[in-house]
């Protein structure tokens, strides 16, 4: 199985539900909509909605097209905390995926607005999957997101990334942060697409510890890239961190040890999907390209 290849095909089903789901460039507000459009329809490696789908498909054997509904909301939710983290009072960078931050286009308060409808129309997404999973499926697919991107996920992280700004933070409040800020998201793709395909109790258990190891390594691997990633591959700035004096793994345990940790994570992670035998090939595949990516 080549990652690549399996990558390039899913993002590209993840990309055409995307501008199905968007509403239209045309339609009023114009503004709000073409704000939306121009983050969301950037690029981007899909990685949330692709662990989500293929959580479902390659482990339950769930039809994609059905956990689109999701795995879309997913993706939606992560694009508005790119173009609200981007924003001057947050991380103030100006370029993401390639192109200016929306709010450099548009302006702070449609960014923020376009941030907000994302949010929005994400839980809106999510209530059409009452038309192939149970009730009690459905709301715990909510309930996931809304706990992966509220306050006790990816908004508390934030807020806990900001605070720390300027300050000399512990490896535990350094893992709090990396585990909301980022991993919370990743966790709710990975249970999402558990409890779509109707995983058992160990099942799921063991892909939240897969979730969590990855999301972690995924944090750590995005600050090692903010040190000595490729501008033009990543799409972004770096030293963006060292610049606002950001609490990361590199500046905590300088370059090699943080490659080792993200490594040890990775391990954890592919450890744990041995009770799903080959149908777990893509999760373990994609656990390796998370800390072998260079964007
Ligand atoms: C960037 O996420 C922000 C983090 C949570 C580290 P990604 O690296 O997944 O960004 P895209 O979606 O591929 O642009
Ligand atoms: C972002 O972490 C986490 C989010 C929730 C968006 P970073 O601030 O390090 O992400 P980048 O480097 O700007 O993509
Ligand atoms: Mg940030
Ligand atoms: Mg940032
Ligand atoms: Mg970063």
């Amino acid at each position: 199985m080549d990652i690549t290849d399996f990558l390039v095909t899913k993002a590209e089903m993840v990309n055409q539900a995307l501008v199905n789901y968007l509403p239209s460039k045309d339609a009023k507000p114009k503004t709000l909509n073409e704000a939306m459009h121009y983050s969301v329809l950037a690029g981007g490696k899909r990685l949330r909605p692709i662990l989500t789908l293929t959580v479902a498909n390659s482990l339950f054997n769930i039809e994609e097209k059905k956990v689109l509904p999701a795995a879309v909301a997913i993706e939606f939710v992560h694009n508005y905390s790119l173009i609200h983290d981007d924003l001057p009072c947050m991380d103030d960078d100006d370029y993401r995926r390639g192109r200016l931050t929306n709010h450099k286009v548009f302006g702070d308060a449609i960014a923020v607005l376009a941030g907000d409808a994302l949010l929005t129309y994400a839980f809106d997404l999510l209530t059409e999957l009452e038309e192939d999973f149970t009730p009690s499926q459905v709301i715990q697919v909510i309930n996931e997101v809304s706990q992966g991107a509220g306050y006790q996920g990816m908004v508390g992280g934030q807020v806990a990334d900001i605070i720390a700004e300027g300050k000399e933070i512990g490896t535990k409040d350094l893992e709090y942060i990396h585990n909301h800020k980022t991993g919370a998201l990743l966790k709710a793709s990975v249970r999402s697409g558990a409890i779509l395909g109707g995983a058992s109790g160990k099942e799921l258990t063991a892909l939240t510890t897969y979730a969590t190891n990855i999301g972690l390594s995924f944090q750590i691997v995005d600050d090692i890239l903010d040190v000595v990633g490729d501008e033009e591959k990543l799409g972004k700035d770096i030293g963006s961190d060292i610049g606002r004096d950001k609490a990361t793994f590199p500046s905590l345990y300088g370059l090699e040890r943080s490659k080792k940790l993200a490594k040890e994570n990775i391990n954890e992670a592919k450890e744990v999907l041995q009770i799903f035998g080959d149908k777990a090939k893509p999760l373990f595949e994609l656990a390796d390209y998370i800390i072998a990516r260079d964007y």
